[in-house]
């Protein structure tokens, strides 16, 4: 199996170039982020718990984002492998993904991460806002602590995976079908 971790801060581009790579290889495309959201529209008792926590900026429990991948990856339907796109987000996820796929005798094949710099990802999470809807794009404090968080508790991810011979960073700035070629050569060459 190949499974992809899709990796960088907040606006590098995971969710636009996770979708490529998806088709490109053709994997499932799981994104934390995205079944939250979709848990906040259904107006679950989930969806209520993580709208707080996400208009804030913060990180919802490992517990709840790892029930969460573990429910989509016991899906007996048979798959090329997965892209996650937002997960992990902490240490104790990246681990507790390893566990997951380990059962399921399979393992991460590569963390992807692109690296974009603070002012940039701050200009495109403004713009995003504009269109997005999303209420953690809306704001400068809240698109500043999502930054903030991903540096003090996402990153450290880095030498989790870097530690394994896994980590593979990928230049995060230009059109998107280059960003996605840099991406696509990445996983050929595995
Ligand atoms: O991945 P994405 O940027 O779409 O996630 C949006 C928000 O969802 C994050 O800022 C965070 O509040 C929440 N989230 C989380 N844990 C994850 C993925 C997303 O708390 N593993
Ligand atoms: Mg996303």
């Amino acid at each position: 199996m190949l499974n992809l971790v899709l990796f960088g801060p907040p606006g590098a581009g995971k969710g636009t170039q996770a979708i490529y790579l998806a088709r490109t290889f053709n994997l499932v495309h799981l994104s934390t982020g995205d079944l939250l959201r979709q848990e906040i529209a259904a107006q679950t008792d989930l969806g209520r718990i993580a709208n707080e926590i996400i208009s804030k900026g913060e990180l919802v429990p490992d517990s709840i984002v790892i029930s969460m991948i573990e429910s989509k990856l016991k899906k007996p339907k048979t798959t090329v492998g997965f892209i996650f796109d937002g997960f992990p987000r902490t240490v104790p996820q990246a681990k507790a993904l390893d566990d997951l796929l380990r059962k399921h005798h399979s393992k991460v094949s590569v963390m992807l991460c692109l690296e974009v710099e603070k002012e940039e990802l701050i200009g495109r999470l403004f713009k995003r806002g504009l269109t997005s809807g999303r209420c953690d794009d809306a704001d400068a404090a809240t698109i500043e602590n999502r930054i903030n968080v991903y540096n003090e508790k996402t990153a450290p991810i880095i030498s989790y995976y870097e530690s394994q011979g896994k980590y593979h960073p990928i230049h995060g700035i230009g059109a998107v079908d280059e960003i996605a070629a840099r991406l696509s050569d990445a996983v050929e060459e595995l």
